[in-house]
């Protein structure tokens, strides 16, 4: 073992399904990870995971139990975040987890505070505004850019899941629907940009009552009954003064409106889907046609990827190698919990606003990430020399 593999921040992965296989693909490109083992409730999923990266399958408790891990990244399902961080921060260990940071604003606080008491470090997905276009977009924005940002939109619409998902119910009940699952990666972006949120006023809808589940799979032409809305749009006041449209739908077949744009005293940006690393940041200086750059060849974007070019950036592991940077130098990670906090208190304050009707006030007092330049994303990287 190489001198950078010892120092290397050890990982244990707790929730071994569908998303572990990009953790566990993607850690090699970082410099200072190193996924050491693996756990799942299902231990066959913990057994085909560790067989394929090379890791040791081992059983929830034992991986908690072991000295040598210093970091549980938890890939379970958003209901049992709040458990298995807990249980990961109770043994002494960092954390990293798949967002939400948990299904309610309180025990997401719960997290932060447990960890903030025992000196430990959480950090959450999403980890998409590290990616090229986002760095691009805080560049632009910090430089003024656009001036001082006044308004802006940012759209998630679509039509669901179940044309493709074979077993999609749970994304339509409590706990699912379209801001908890997709408003991650647009509210984390936007918080990025643009500072905290003070406000939101949002009014909901649904489609349908009933939906027919058309993808192929056990469930295919049956019913199942709506339990949450399907359509929020929503108005976001930052504390900056800048107010944001932000919409999330599962009701929309086809929709021409751009996933972010933001408009200040100077100019107008336009931003690629947030759940990518990569993709087209537009400029606009005072009414100037759209100045495109395409970030799919910049340092994490696609034609960067170093086995085969996926159609979609995909560079998850990124927040984690900022973490174990954060641990090394005493500073603090940027895709952190304290972000995905107000990040869940926002999407929180939509449902809620959408329920009652009544405009929210929020308490979240975060400060933005420190941004990422090009050269400290750069120093993330493994040295593949
Ligand atoms: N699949 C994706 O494309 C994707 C993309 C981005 C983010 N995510 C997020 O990643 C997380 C996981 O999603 P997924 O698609 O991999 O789900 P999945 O259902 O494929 O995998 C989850 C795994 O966690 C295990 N698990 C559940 N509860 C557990 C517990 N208490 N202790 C230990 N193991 C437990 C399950 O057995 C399963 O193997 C979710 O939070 C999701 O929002 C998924």
């Amino acid at each position: 073992m190489g001198r950078d593999e010892r120092d290397a921040l050890k990982i244990g992965v707790i929730g071994c399904g569908n998303i572990s296989t990009t953790y566990l693909r993607n850690a090699g490109l970082f410099a200072g990870v190193a996924m050491v083992a693996c756990a799942d409730l299902m231990p066959e999923m913990a057994k085909l995971r560790a067989d394929e990266f090379g890791l040791r399958a081992v059983g929830i408790d034992a991986l908690l139990a072991d000295p040598e891990i210093d970091l549980v990244l938890n890939l379970t399902i958003p209901a049992a975040h709040h458990a298995v961080s807990l249980s990961a921060l109770s043994a002494g260990k960092h954390v990293f987890t798949e967002k939400p940071l948990a299904t309610s604003h309180a025990e997401g606080r719960h997290l932060v505070e447990e960890a903030g008491r025992r000196g430990l470090l959480i950090g959450s997905a999403p980890d998409t505004f590290l990616g090229a276009a986002g760095r691009r977009a805080r560049r632009l924005v910090d430089e003024g850019a656009i001036g001082k940002p006044v308004a802006g939109t940012a759209f998630m619409m679509g039509r669901g899941m179940e044309h493709w998902h074979p077993n999609p119910q749970f994304y339509y009940q409590p706990g699912g629907g379209p801001v908890l699952d997709m408003g991650p990666y647009y509210l984390t972006m936007l918080v990025n940009l643009l500072g905290p949120v003070a406000s939101v006023s949002a009014l909901s809808a649904r489609g349908q009552d009933e939906r027919l589940i058309t993808a192929e799979g056990p469930f295919q032409n049956t019913r199942f009954t709506v339990g949450t809305p399907t359509t929020l749009l929503s108005l976001l006041r930052f504390r900056s003064g800048a107010v944001v449209t932000f919409g999330a739908s599962w009701d929309v077949f086809r929709h021409s409106n751009m996933p972010i744009e933001l408009h200040g005293t100077e100019g107008s940006l336009r931003l690629p889907d947030p759940d990518t690393f990569g993709g087209v940041v537009g400029l606009s200086h005072r009414g100037a046609d759209w100045a495109d750059h395409d970030t799919q060849g910049d340092l994490y974007g696609a034609r960067n990827w170093p086995y085969a070019a996926p159609d979609r950036a995909n560079y998850r592991m990124i927040g984690v190698a900022d973490l174990a940077r954060a641990l090394r130098d005493g500073s603090r990670p940027r895709a952190s919990g304290a972000l995905a906090l107000h990040v869940l208190e926002i999407m929180e304050a939509i449902l809620a606003s959408g329920e009652a009707g009544a405009t929210i006030g929020l308490a979240g007092e975060i400060e933005r990430p420190e941004a990422l330049g090009d050269g400290d994303a750069a120093a993330l990287l493994a040295d593949r020399a």
